[in-house]
Formats: structure tokens, C-alpha cells, sequence
């Protein structure tokens, strides 16, 4: 127990223990519940009536089964698809569409997914507009976990929770409207401040979520999210933006510190923390050795290098989609997905 604990460091180590969580430590995975933002999304926002933060219209899902937008951000299957696959199970439907079976515990003991496009740690990022992380642990997961206890007894709900996986990636968005919104005379004097406060709120959540059943944790970290073609577009070199790149790093440096403390605190607490921020870069830095051809341009968008707008049934596409690291201004191909899954479930990534 408590064995999943890692060091910072290379992709290496953090893969490791994302194997070692998921096998030889803790057993079978029951069930997934998944919480965060549209990276995890596969529909909750389709049923916000008031959200422009939705992907269910094409060109989005044009390599899904079907050739369907299903809500997810991507051209195919998001990485919440391919954690499920490689456990074995479905991946969780969105909590927003089975909300009325509610009354039967049976669906919620399967697995679920909270995920909003738009959520961020701080419940003010893109407030009105997604399901916020504080919404969807206070409000959606608690009505579950309330559903579990009654039906199941507290005794077996716990037992159940901690033989599930908890998936979340969070975070993102806070620092993309940072970077985007705040004034610049504020960005270098406050984004310690900023990354330091994600940092305490995020304490909170993942606490209050351990205190409701959570035992096994797979967190994703921010990406370098200077290089996505949304802020890349803002810098006139059109290189990646330092300030973004710094506050992700400073943010995934504040989630491991707080991961490594919970499970000391709770040593019947096990995580991985997936290094997408070292991942990414290293393909940014070296595409052709990873198989990508863009790495700057979005595949899916209208204007220089696909990212003045949103993937929208207006944009162009590329047409070989496997040859490109983003599918939109931020979001990731399937195939980006597909080569982090495998770094996370494989131990096949690089050592930095
Ligand atoms: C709950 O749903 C399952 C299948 O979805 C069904 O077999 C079971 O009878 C239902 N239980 C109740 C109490 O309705
Ligand atoms: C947002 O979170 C803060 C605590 O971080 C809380 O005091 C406040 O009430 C929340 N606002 C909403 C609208 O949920
Ligand atoms: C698409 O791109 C991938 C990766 O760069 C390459 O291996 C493949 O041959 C390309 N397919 C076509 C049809 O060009």
C-alpha cells in the first residue's frame, strides 16, 4: 500500500507506477469515475443548454465510430476511451444522460463520467459555461456516492470506491485564461500566486473526494499548454509562450507535491501522476521521431495555421489526421491520446 507513490522526474518513473497502481498493488479496476475538463468531456456539455462550449457538430467525432460527434473534443476517442479500453471496461457514459435512472444504483456502480469542457480547478474559470470541478465533485459525484450508500450500505459502497479508479485532468483551463484574459501588467508579478492558490483549491478537491471513497487516482497534469496552437498564435515568432509553459509546469510541480503528501497522510491512498507536460514536449521538440509531421498547426479550424476559431462544421481539416499533434486550438488528435495512453500503460516513453 501507498507503494504507487512516485518521484518527480521522467516519464519513466510516472508510468511505472501507473502500471503498478492498476495491477500488481491494488487488483482489478471495478469501476471508472471520471472528473475534469474536455480533455475527459464525452457529452456532460451537450446538456447545457446556455454552454458554447460544446464539440457535438461536426468535424468533431469524424473519426469516431460512425464517423459521429458524440460531445467529445477530439476527432475520435478522448484518452478517458483508451484508459477504459486498456482496463477492460466501457468507457463511463456522462453523468448528464443517466441522471434519470438515478434511482437505480446499478448504473452508477458501473462507471461514470463528470468531465465539463471549460471546468477549471477555480470555480470562476469559464463560469456559466461547463459543470465546474466544485460542481461536479459537490453536486454530481455526492448525489452518486448518496446513491451508492443507501443502496449498497456505507460498508460496501467504500469497499466498491476503493476498488475504482478515479480519473481526473484539471487545470488547464485556468491557465489558458490566464494567459489569455488577464491584463498583462498582472501576468509576471501574479502566476506564482495564481499557480500557488490552483495549487490549494486543488488540495481541497481531491481531499474532499478521498473523504467521499477515493483510493486510487490517476491525475493527468497540465500539458505545455504555451505550445497549443490557440497560444502559440498569440506569440509573434508563433513559438511556444514561456509564461503558459512556466505556469503549467508550476502547476504540475504543486499537483505532485500535493499527491505525495496525500498519500503519506492516507497511506491507503494510491496515485499516478501521467507527465503529459514532458510527453508532449518531447514530440514538440522532435516530431519527426514521434511520428508527427504538425506539431504547431491545429488539424481542425478557419485562419493561420488553423487556429483563429474553434473546429466547427465552417473549418477546414486536414486529411490525414494521424499526422497531427493537435486536433483543434487546443485539443489533442486521438492519435496524441493514443501515444500518451501508451507511454502511461506500456513504460515505452524516453527517459528525459
Ligand atoms: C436496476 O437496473 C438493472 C438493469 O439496468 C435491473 O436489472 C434491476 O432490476 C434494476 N433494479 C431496480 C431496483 O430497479
Ligand atoms: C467558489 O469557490 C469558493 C471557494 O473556493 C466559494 O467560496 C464560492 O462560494 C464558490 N462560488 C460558487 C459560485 O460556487
Ligand atoms: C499519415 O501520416 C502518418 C504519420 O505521419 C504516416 O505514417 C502515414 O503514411 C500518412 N498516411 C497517408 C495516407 O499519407
Amino acid at each position: 500500500m501507498g507503494s504507487c507513490t512516485l518521484s518527480s522526474g521522467g516519464v519513466c518513473v510516472i508510468l511505472l507506477a501507473l502500471a503498478c497502481c492498476l495491477t500488481c498493488a491494488c487488483g482489478a479496476v471495478k469501476a471508472l469515475y471520471v472528473l475534469g475538463d474536455s480533455q475527459a468531456d464525452v457529452g456532460n456539455n451537450n446538456y447545457l443548454p446556455q454552454s458554447v462550449l460544446k464539440a457535438n457538430f461536426p468535424h468533431n467525432g469524424i473519426d469516431y465510430p460512425g464517423g459521429k460527434p458524440t460531445g467529445r473534443f477530439s476527432n475520435g476517442y478522448n484518452f478517458v476511451d483508451l484508459v477504459a479500453r486498456s482496463l477492460g471496461v466501457p468507457s463511463p457514459p456522462p453523468y448528464r444522460s443517466i441522471r434519470s435512472n438515478e434511482l437505480n444504483s446499478s448504473v452508477y456502480l458501473k462507471s461514470v463520467n463528470f468531465a465539463s469542457g471549460g471546468a477549471g480547478v477555480s470555480n470562476l474559470t469559464n463560469m456559466g459555461q461547463c459543470i465546474s470541478f466544485d460542481e461536479q465533485i459537490e453536486r454530481d459525484y455526492y448525489r452518486v456516492h448518496e446513491v451508492l450508500e443507501e443502496q449498497l450500505g456505507m460498508r460496501e459502497a467504500k469497499a466498491h470506491l476503493a476498488k475504482s479508479l478515479f480519473v481526473i485532468a484539471i487545470g488547464g483551463n485556468d491557465i489558458i485564461n490566464h494567459v489569455l484574459f488577464s491584463p498583462v501588467s498582472e501576468l509576471l508579478r501574479s502566476r506564482d500566486e495564481i499557480v500557488t492558490e490552483l495549487g490549494e483549491t486543488l488540495k481541497r478537491q481531491l481531499q474532499t473526494l478521498y473523504d467521499r471513497g477515493m483510493r486510487r487516482l490517476f491525475f493527468v497534469g497540465a500539458a505545455p499548454l504555451g505550445c497549443c496552437p490557440l497560444i502559440r498564435q498569440l506569440s509573434p515568432t508563433k513559438e511556444c509562450d514561456a509564461q503558459a509553459n512556466y505556469m503549467s509546469t508550476r502547476y504540475n510541480d504543486a499537483a505532485i507535491v500535493l499527491l505525495r503528501d496525500m498519500s503519506e497522510t492516507h497511506p491507503d491512498f494510491t496515485y499516478s501522476f501521467f507527465d503529459t507536460f514532458t510527453a508532449l514536449l518531447q514530440s514538440i521538440r522532435d516530431p519527426e521521431a514521434h511520428g508527427y509531421k504538425e506539431v504547431k498547426a491545429a488539424c481542425c479550424g478557419l485562419g493561420d495555421n488553423n487556429a483563429m476559431f474553434l473546429c466547427s462544421p465552417a473549418s477546414l481539416y486536414c486529411e490525414n489526421r494521424t499526422s497531427y499533434m493537435f486536433w483543434d486550438v487546443v485539443h489533442p488528435t486521438q492519435i496524441t491520446v493514443e501515444k500518451l495512453m501508451k507511454i502511461a500503460f506500456d513504460g515505452s516513453a524516453p527517459l528525459e
